[in-house]
């Protein structure tokens, strides 16, 4: 059962060699949707180009040629040589009936499956997560979940910030109020008021003389393996870890402790970073540092762009790790394909990664490394978003303000049903409100966050999704309770809307396979709004339950619920859960 699009594609390229001979098997017949029919066919101008002769004359030819007899009607050819197609509607009616049939509703099993590195999230120890990983953390668990439904195996690798100079401080700090203190406690609840704390105690004293002095010295006893020193670190880390979790939870997040990576991981792989780069002649010292300058980066000044891989002070940085993560990923984790789901600011950092990484081989060629930038999330005011004081907003405070909203969106949908079925609905639209609007805007453009927007019932939300989904399982119930089953029943599609309805259900699979290519969630909203949209246009246009015929009243019962099937499925993409009724 290929999608139109697929089986288009064959027939115009076979077409292409009996015309043109053997060396036109691989032009691309360029089939696109089309205003004017279901797809057209854009091949003819370039062909014309390639061939030497005019447009419409190969426009012709390829007419001639091509064999649709049992897909299509005879191509019309349209201006400069545009081929305008029109389906077949019992072609499309069997092709909606194998897809109602089919378990994997038409999402294609890959010709290879790879294994994909998917870094995401990756928040820091001891500091608030903030709205952009919020949006890191949606983006890469959607991205995860797609190429899983692809059939490709996902490794994730929640690469935390749970190394490096702060944590003398925060070691420090810890030791002074107890572990078993509430100021501890901070840690689970609200980290960045524990780090506040802590940069607070360190800034007081400036003549490093007291804590300062102290939680320098605790890094350097901490990076040299001192056992008290790490002991206490776990603890930090395991705290904050806590706190990671609880909000995974509330998001419905697929990570979980195994996918922790953190930097300080790869702790003892750092020498031999450097030292393996220093002997491939690769890095050198400069001002004290060692440094690669990669290929094809300079500064403002021309001059060549160091990637300092360690400090003067024998310090590794956010670079060293990531070069080391990489050849971990490559060499021990066999990745086919890396992305790293991390904001746009980092764009120059990765790059310069990238580059290292393949000059030095650990990056090979056949495998991609792809930076997923991410954008940022603006107030009202169009800046980052924060709270009034200025200080970054709670995550945790964002997401329970977007539940309760969402609870008085449903009291007032539904006071009928019963308080815990509430609250389990509120929080299905909250989050998945809140996640959809992260999702359904292009990864790297920014965005203003507006509770109102995203929990509307109109528009590209998850609300309207969520909607649809309970208007058509409220529709299967009354069916149920007026014995209509569409069991077995091969879903109708004969007038204009049931066709366009199963012309946007054939779209699912090849949709969430360029989602999955590209990295490319918001496809994956704008292909899901348009399906319930044309399941709007369907249902206005058709009665179900109403219909005279009792075959008819099945078939569009079949219609309806394969389209909740796809849409269900497809939210599950994206990580949003529809509920049974709203
Ligand atoms: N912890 C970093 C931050 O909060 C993001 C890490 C992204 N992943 C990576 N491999 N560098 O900005």
């Amino acid at each position: 059962m290929p999608a139109p699009e697929i089986a288009l594609t064959e027939r115009f390229q076979s077409a292409f060699v009996s015309a043109f001979g053997p060396e036109y098997a691989d032009a691309d017949p360029i089939i696109r949707p089309s205003q004017f029919a279901d797809f057209q066919c854009n091949a003819a101008m370039g062909l014309a180009k390639r061939l030497g002769r005019k447009p419409r004359d190969i426009a012709a030819e390829i007419v001639a040629a091509v064999d649709l007899a049992d897909i299509a009607e005879e191509p019309e050819i349209a201006g400069p040589g545009f081929l305008n197609i029109r389906l077949r509607t019992d072609w499309v009616a069997a092709q909606a009936a194998d897809l109602a049939v089919d378990e994997r509703l038409g999402v294609p099993v890959p010709q290879t499956a790879e294994r994909v590195v998917v870094d995401y999230s990756a928040p820091n120890v001891a500091k608030e997560m903030h709205v952009g990983h919020l949006r890191t953390t949606v983006v890469g668990d959607s991205i995860s979940r797609t190429l899983e439904k692809l059939g490709h195996t996902v490794v994730r690798q929640n690469h935390i910030g749970d190394w490096g100079t702060p944590f003398g401080m925060l070691i420090e700090h810890l030791l002074e109020v107890g572990e078993d203190s509430a100021e501890a406690d901070l840690l689970r609840t609200d980290p960045n008021a524990f780090y506040q704390a802590a940069r607070a105690k360190f800034d007081a004293d400036p003549e490093a003389t007291g804590f300062a002095a102290r939680a320098r010295k605790r890094v350097a006893t901490l990076q040299s393996g001192d056992a008290e020193s790490l002991r206490i670190w776990t603890d930090l880390v395991a705290l904050s870890k806590q706190y990671f979790h609880r909000i995974y939870d509330m998001l419905d997040v697929t990570l979980t402790d195994e996918h922790l990576a953190g930097e300080s991981t790869y702790n003892d792989l750092l020498e031999a970073v450097c030292t393996d780069l220093e002997e491939a002649g690769i890095a050198r010292i400069s001002d004290g540092a060692l440094c690669v300058f990669p290929e094809g980066f300079t500064g403002r000044d021309e001059q060549p762009l160091p990637l300092i891989i360690r400090k003067s002070d024998g310090g590794y940085g956010y670079a060293t790790t990531d070069l080391a993560a990489i050849r971990h990923r490559v060499a021990d984790l066999q990745a086919d394909r890396i992305a790293y789901v991390v904001g746009t600011a980092q764009e120059l950092h990765f790059r310069m990664v990238f580059t290292t990484a393949r000059e030095a081989g650990w990056l090979p060629d056949g495998v991609d490394a792809e930076h997923v930038k991410i954008g940022s999330v603006l107030g009202e005011d169009g800046k980052i978003l924060r709270t009034r004081s200025g200080a970054s907003l709670r995550l945790m405070a964002l997401l329970e303000e977007a539940v309760s909203a969402a609870r008085s969106v449903i009291d007032e949908l539904r006071p009928d049903l019963p308080e815990a079925e509430r609250e389990q609905i509120a929080h299905d639209i909250g989050i998945g409100g809140v996640k959809y609007a992260d999702l359904s805007t292009g990864h790297d453009s920014d965005y203003t966050f507006d509770l109102d927007r995203m929990l509307a019932l109109s528009g590209n939300t998850a609300p309207y999704l969520q909607y649809a989904v309970a208007r058509i399982r409220s529709i299967g119930r009354k069916a149920a309770e007026r014995g209509v089953s569409a069991d077995g029943v091969a879903p109708l599609v004969q007038n204009d809307a049931e066709r366009a309805l199963a012309l946007q259900l054939l779209q699912f699979g090849p949709v969430l396979a360029e989602v999955g290519d590209a990295y490319e969630p918001h496809r994956l909203c704008a292909y899901l709004f348009a399906l319930a949209q044309a399941f709007t246009s369907f249902y206005d246009a058709s009665p179900i339950l109403a219909a005279e015929d009792e075959s008819v009243r099945a078939g569009r019962l079949a219609l309806a619920q394969l389209t909740e099937r796809v849409l269900v499925e497809g939210l599950d993409a994206l990580g949003v859960h529809a509920p049974q009724q709203m």
